[in-house]
């Protein structure tokens, strides 16, 4: 524990994303401040390029579980929140002003960065108060049929989920790469890259085997290859662009 530790960093030391939740509700008042502590993150030129759907109905709560993949969390959580880039306010300012949508990637840019650090927040607050909560980004797998139900207009796209509820698990935190990994300094460092990523996938062979649940003999580089791989959504950058995103 560093000298400089407090309780902001230990709570955000012990994040871990948490998947099952007990029955019990989420009180609006709370859901409301834990909202206001998103929009309290820092945004692009003040732009706030976000809209939240809170999905209670549970037909919808239903699709959008099984368009995400069937990740039963979403169907169970207490409340699910879909985060939105919304660049329908941007697009009126400017129409204020007499510009036609260009649909630079530049806004798309800032629009999806506002998201996550509203989303990033939320999640934070939530986890000061003892809630858990995990983001799901399978919305995207089936992007169209996501924003068909929430009935979303162009100019606004769903980047991930939130789902939220109380802790109905207790799963251990996951070790990141080693800040020797990831900072540099005054330039960037190839050479560091095969040692890094073989004393990585050593860390995460011992965590993958050794934690309470979901046991598995893996490690980072191959959990990553399959991951990413895995999820290429190569519909996004058509769908992204018939909504007004990413055109140029
Ligand atoms: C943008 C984003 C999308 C994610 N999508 C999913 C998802 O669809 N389903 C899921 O179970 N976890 C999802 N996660 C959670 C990550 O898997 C998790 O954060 C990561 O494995 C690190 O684990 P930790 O949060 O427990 O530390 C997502 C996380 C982020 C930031």
């Amino acid at each position: 524990m560093s000298t400089y530790s407090n309780p902001t960093i230990e709570l955000l030391l012990k994040h871990r994303s948490i998947r099952r939740y007990t029955p019990e509700s989420i009180a609006p008042e709370l859901l409301e401040l834990l909202i206001r502590c998103g929009q309290a993150a820092p945004t692009s030129s003040f732009v706030q390029a976000y809209s939240i759907i809170q999905v209670t109905d549970p037909a919808k709560r239903s699709a959008i579980a099984t368009a995400a993949g069937d990740q039963a969390w979403v169907r169970q959580a207490p409340e699910f929140l879909v985060l939105c880039a919304d660049l329908t306010r941007i697009n009126y300012c400017g129409e204020l002003q007499g510009e036609t949508w260009q649909g630079y990637t530049e806004h798309s840019l800032v629009a999806t960065i506002d998201v996550a650090l509203l989303a990033q927040n939320i999640l934070t607050a939530a986890e000061s108060v003892g809630l858990g909560g995990v983001c799901i980004g399978g919305i995207r797998n089936n992007i169209a049929t996501v924003s068909e139900v929430l009935e979303l207009p162009a100019l606004v796209y769903p980047v991930f989920g939130l789902c939220l509820g109380w802790p109905d698990q207790d799963p251990a935190v996951k070790p990141r790469l080693p800040v020797s990994a990831i900072l540099h300094r005054d330039q960037y460092d190839s050479a560091r890259l095969p040692q890094v990523i073989q004393t990585y996938d050593q860390t995460l062979q011992h965590y993958y085997a050794a934690r309470a649940s979901n046991q598995r003999i893996s490690n980072w580089s191959t959990q990553t290859y399959q991951a990413i791989y895995g999820k290429c959504r190569a519909h996004m950058l058509s769908f992204l662009q018939a909504r007004g995103f990413f055109k140029r």
